[in-house]
This record gives structure tokens, C-alpha cells and sequence, in this order.
């Protein structure tokens, strides 16, 4: 039986006030919450966001990291910084990485190979354009992204993987919960042909795209849903706990 997992993806919003303010109204009102839940707040957010969650039922997450572990890399966060600010999970190959900083899969390999190193849960995010769907080619561009993001990758105990279709994210368009699952499904099979029927079983599975405190419960309902990676409704706890709480 998996967890569920909602995480929220505070993209580049708030300031130090603001971020301080959500976060310790999230921990005390998810301090009841059945789930696994996440935040994953700006660089420069997470110093002012860590005490707040720290013994809380809610992760701290990174939106994003370098490749390499240190050096002469002008505007990058290493994992090593991360891990100091008490960072133990990243999110990594969001689709903004991917398609407005023009990330690519080797690069995004990297990074899942030296967060893993380093102990830190990935979430991997992948996910088709609107063209490439309508070219019929959601799953074959999801595959994709799956294989070369994990290749070398052995055990996928700290893999969470989310399914975020491009022209669903900030659009208000969502995926049908019957659309999302069958990417869901075939990626567990993607996964259970090179890890095997057990892996493929356990791992977890978040859908994102326009997810609202609306939508939460019949997306989850599906059986390869096994999440949510929150976007613009992570912002506010009114719509945030919602979510977080679906189906209550
Ligand atoms: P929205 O929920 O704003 O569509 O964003 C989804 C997302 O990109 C989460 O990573």
C-alpha cells in the first residue's frame, strides 16, 4: 500500500515574512494530516522556513540543485549547501527546468545521481507538451524522461516520481483524473520493466498540473495517483490544506 504524498511547489513567490507565515500555519494545520506532506520554498526562503517545519509532519524540499557538488559554478546551490540548511528532499526536471532554462535529461540525471549520493529523496518530475500529446506521443515523451532521469539509478527507495503535463501546470487545466491515471499507469510500467514488478508497486506516484482543493479528491481516487505536487494552491493555506487533507 503506498502513502499518499502532497507536496507543495512554492515556485519563486513570497518573501521571508510571508514564507514564515504559511509555514507555521501549515504545521498547525496539518499537525492532524494523514499524509506525507512536502515544501519546497525558494533558496533564499528555506533558512527562515526549516525551524518552522523541523519536527513537524511536513518535509523540506529544494526546487532545484546543481549537478556538481561544489566549485566555480556562479548562481547554482549545491547539495552540500542543502544539506546544511536541513534540506532532505529536491525536486528535480520540473518542466521550467526543463523547457525555460532548457535543462536536459543528462543534466537532470546528474543531478538525481548526486542528490541520491548524498541521501537526499528525489522527486523527478516529468511531463509532455500539449503539441507532443496532440502528437499522441504523452506516453513515448514521459518514457523517456523516466529512463534517462533514472539511468544508472539501481534502487528507487528515495524516487518519487511526478507527472506534471506541461500544459496543464498554471493553467488552470487540469488533466481528467482518467488521462493523469493511464501516464500514471504506464509509467509504474516503464518502471516495472527495468526494476521489476515490486518497485514498480512502491513508488510513488504525484500528479501536478493545476491540482485545487476541487479537483484533490477524484484525482486521488484513481489508483495510480498516488499524490499531488501543488503549484499556485501551495501559496495559501485555505487552499493548500484542502488538498492536503482530501477526501476529509
Ligand atoms: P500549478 O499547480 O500552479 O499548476 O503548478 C504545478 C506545478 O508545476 C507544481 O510543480
Amino acid at each position: 500500500m503506498r502513502n499518499y504524498y502532497i507536496a507543495g511547489n512554492w515556485k519563486m513567490h513570497m518573501t521571508r515574512s510571508e514564507a514564515a507565515e504559511l509555514a507555521r500555519t501549515l504545521v498547525a494545520q496539518l499537525k492532524d494530516g494523514e499524509h506525507k506532506y512536502l515544501v519546497a520554498p525558494s533558496f533564499t526562503l528555506i533558512e527562515t522556513v526549516a525551524p518552522i517545519v523541523k519536527g513537524s509532519n511536513i518535509g523540506l524540499g529544494a526546487q532545484n540543485m546543481a549537478a556538481e557538488p561544489q566549485g566555480a559554478h556562479t548562481g547554482e546551490v549545491s547539495v552540500l549547501q542543502l544539506k546544511d540548511l536541513g534540506v532532505d528532499t529536491v525536486i528535480l526536471g520540473h518542466s521550467e527546468r526543463r523547457h525555460v532554462y532548457k535543462e536536459d535529461d543528462a543534466l537532470v540525471n546528474a543531478k538525481v545521481k548526486l542528490a541520491l549520493q548524498h541521501g537526499f529523496e528525489v522527486i523527478l518530475c516529468v511531463g509532455e507538451l500539449l503539441e507532443e500529446r496532440e502528437a499522441g506521443r504523452a506516453e513515448a515523451v514521459c518514457e523517456g524522461q523516466v529512463v534517462k532521469g533514472l539511468e544508472g539509478v539501481s534502487d528507487l527507495s528515495r524516487v518519487v516520481i511526478a507527472y506534471e503535463p506541461v500544459w496543464a501546470i498554471g493553467t488552470g487545466k487540469t488533466a481528467t483524473p482518467e488521462d493523469a491515471d493511464a501516464i500514471h499507469a504506464y509509467i509504474r510500467k516503464v518502471i516495472e520493466k527495468t526494476y521489476g514488478a515490486g518497485a514498480a508497486e512502491k513508488i510513488v506516484i504525484q500528479y501536478g498540473g493545476s491540482v485545487k482543493p476541487e479537483n484533490a479528491a477524484q484525482l486521488m481516487a484513481k489508483e495510480n495517483i498516488d499524490g499531488a505536487l501543488v503549484g499556485g494552491a501551495a501559496l495559501k493555506a485555505d487552499s493548500f490544506v484542502p488538498i492536503a487533507k482530501f477526501g476529509r
